[in-house]
């Protein structure tokens, strides 16, 4: 699919592949400045998943690119932090639990592992939504630092579960 030709899509194509290049070439030059954020909508068949798998092929040839992909599912739309894990087991699964321990850091890591799979709320821990996204910014901040530049790419994001889009 990723192969055939995407009809009048090349400036869609162009302006995601100039993004790319703008965050890898500025990662290289030493610039630690935020990224773009590109955002597709229309209906059904218009070529957006198409284009998504267009620009994970070209980070993909970045040799220093770290992509996190994840898909909202209707039947996914209800469990909690669906679309964070999707994004973060890969390269959370490439690491020891040591690695992830240090990656997240202490409260970070108490924080963030239920949302992301890693362990069970400890008993009697507060419900503390707030200190969850941050620790949840926190790995992003950690992964774009030691594994960026990072190129996140959520497709039909209608269907994510209300706290990854928090
Ligand atoms: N602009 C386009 N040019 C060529 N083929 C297209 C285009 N847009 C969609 N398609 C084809 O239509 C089908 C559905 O596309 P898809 O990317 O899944 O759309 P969406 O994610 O927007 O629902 C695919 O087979 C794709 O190759
Ligand atoms: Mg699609």
């Amino acid at each position: 699919m990723t192969d055939r030709e995407l009809y009048e899509r090349d400036e869609a194509t162009g302006q995601a592949e100039q993004a790319l290049q703008d965050l890898c070439e500025g990662a290289r030059s030493g610039l630690t400045g935020l990224g773009s954020l590109l955002l597709y909508s229309g209906s059904a068949g218009q070529g957006k998943t198409s284009l998504l798998a267009r620009l994970r092929q070209a980070a993909a040839r970045e040799r220093d690119c770290t992509v996190l992909y994840s898909r909202g599912g209707e039947q996914q739309r209800n469990v909690p932090f669906n679309i964070v894990r999707q994004l973060f087991q890969p390269v959370l699964a490439k690491r020891s639990t040591e690695g992830r321990q240090e990656l997240l850091d202490g409260s970070n890591y108490d924080l963030a592992a239920p949302a992301l799979g890693l362990a069970v709320p400890a008993p009697g821990a507060a419900n503390d939504p707030q200190g969850v996204q941050d620790a949840l910014n926190w790995v992003v901040t950690q992964l774009a630092v030691r594994e960026g530049p990072l190129l996140l790419i959520i497709d039909d994001l209608h269907w994510a579960d209300a706290e990854s889009l928090a």
